[in-house]
């Protein structure tokens, strides 16, 4: 008799016994939108000639890949507006021990890609959406037309991907009015829906972020006045804690880095689109992994090993405080979230 020698699928841990199985990577820190609370009015962007190209970015998702890590979400910036990276979706789709392929946009894109996105293998949306009332939106976001949000909204659901969950960052006296609307209009179209605490990355001079504070305990309150909040476990893998709505059956999450610190379920770390591979959102602890690649460019152990030495420096978890001036002055356009 014969036996198959089963080999042991490597997985990435930190010195916390984290298990590091989620890669958030970061195609273009450019954006059709400019957020107020994730940019500055003025911005200065990656030059394009440090951009890691589309097949270094595929190379790395593949080691990756090949070091345990089962769930990719691409973002930016808008990573949609990256030329060609329909491409990239499809390459990064097909690996073998990939679990699942995801996407964090804002939408503007949807209409022409939903499609090809859905076809590349694209499982799961997270689609930015803080307000229903155009003047409002435009007002967020300082140039997003709503119109064509919500036509890029309808795009997606219209090709079927496994969920679309909208994620809405909450500032008081600005769309805190809108909690209830914002659930109404998920819960309508069968998506999920995750409420963000605004995270002091880079400095914005748009309003104080101390001020803007609109925490989730908050927000589950606004809400337990039209629904029933039930608790669950469900888990997409991500930092949200989800709580069903009795009455519609959506599921709520709360993604709450100040009232309820997750750091030590990390289970995630981050690719600029320079190839700087961030340990954590809220630090600066980082390893340049273009330099690697393009010093090796036909040798992917040492690219794997130096993501293997990478987890060795990830902190435990961040330090944000929205009383004081940001720490980390990257903004969040570099690393998508
Ligand atoms: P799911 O796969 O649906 O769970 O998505 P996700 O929550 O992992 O990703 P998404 O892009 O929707 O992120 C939602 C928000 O969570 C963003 O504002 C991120 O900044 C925030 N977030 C994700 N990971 C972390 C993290 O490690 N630390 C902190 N502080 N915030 C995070
Ligand atoms: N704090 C919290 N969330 C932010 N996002 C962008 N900037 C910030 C910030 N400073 C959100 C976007 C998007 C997600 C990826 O990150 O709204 O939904
Ligand atoms: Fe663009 Fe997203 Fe930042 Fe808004 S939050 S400016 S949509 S990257």
């Amino acid at each position: 008799m014969t036996f198959k020698a089963h080999r042991q699928e490597e997985i990435l841990t930190d010195k916390f016994n984290r298990v590091i199985d989620y890669v958030r990577i970061s195609v273009t820190d450019r954006c059709d939108f400019r957020c107020v609370y994730c940019m500055d009015d003025k911005m200065q962007f990656v030059p394009r000639a440090q951009l890691l190209t589309l097949e270094e970015i595929a190379k790395i998702a593949q080691v990756f890949t090949e070091l345990g890590v089962k769930k990719i979400r691409i973002t930016g910036g808008e990573p949609l507006i990256r030329r060609n990276v329909i491409k990239l979706f499809e390459y990064i789709g097909q690996l073998p021990r990939l679990g699942e392929l995801v996407l964090t946009t804002n939408a503007s894109q949807l209409t022409k890609l939903a499609q090809p996105l859905k076809d590349a293998g694209v499982k799961r949306i997270n689609i930015s959406l803080d307000s229903l009332n155009a003047e409002k939106f435009k007002r967020i976001t300082r140039v997003g037309e709503l119109d064509n949000v919500l036509a890029g909204i309808a795009a997606a659901a219209a090709v079927g991907f496994e969920k679309i969950k909208l994620n809405s960052v909450i500032l008081k006296n600005r769309n805190d009015d809108e909690i209830i609307d914002l659930v109404r209009y998920a819960s309508d179209r069968n998506m999920d829906i995750s409420f963000i605490e605004e995270m002091p990355l880079g400095i914005i001079g748009d309003h104080d972020r101390a001020e803007a504070y609109y925490s989730s305990d908050q927000i589950k309150n606004d809400l337990e006045q039209f629904f029933t909040l039930v608790a669950t476990t469900k888990t997409t893998g991500g930092p949200a804690k989800y709580y069903k709505l009795a009455e519609t059956g959506t599921h709520v999450g709360f993604i709450s880095p100040h009232s309820h610190n997750f750091c030590d379920q990390c289970n995630r770390v981050r690719l600029t689109c320079e190839g700087r591979l961030l340990l954590c959102l809220g630090q600066e602890h980082s390893v340049d992994l273009r330099k690697t690649l393009r010093a090796y460019p036909d040798d992917m152990d040492k690219l794997k090993q130096a993501i293997r030495d990478a987890m060795l420096i990830k902190p435990k978890g961040h330090d944000f405080d929205l009383t004081e001036k940001p720490l980390i002055f990257r903004h969040m356009n570099v690393t998508g979230g």
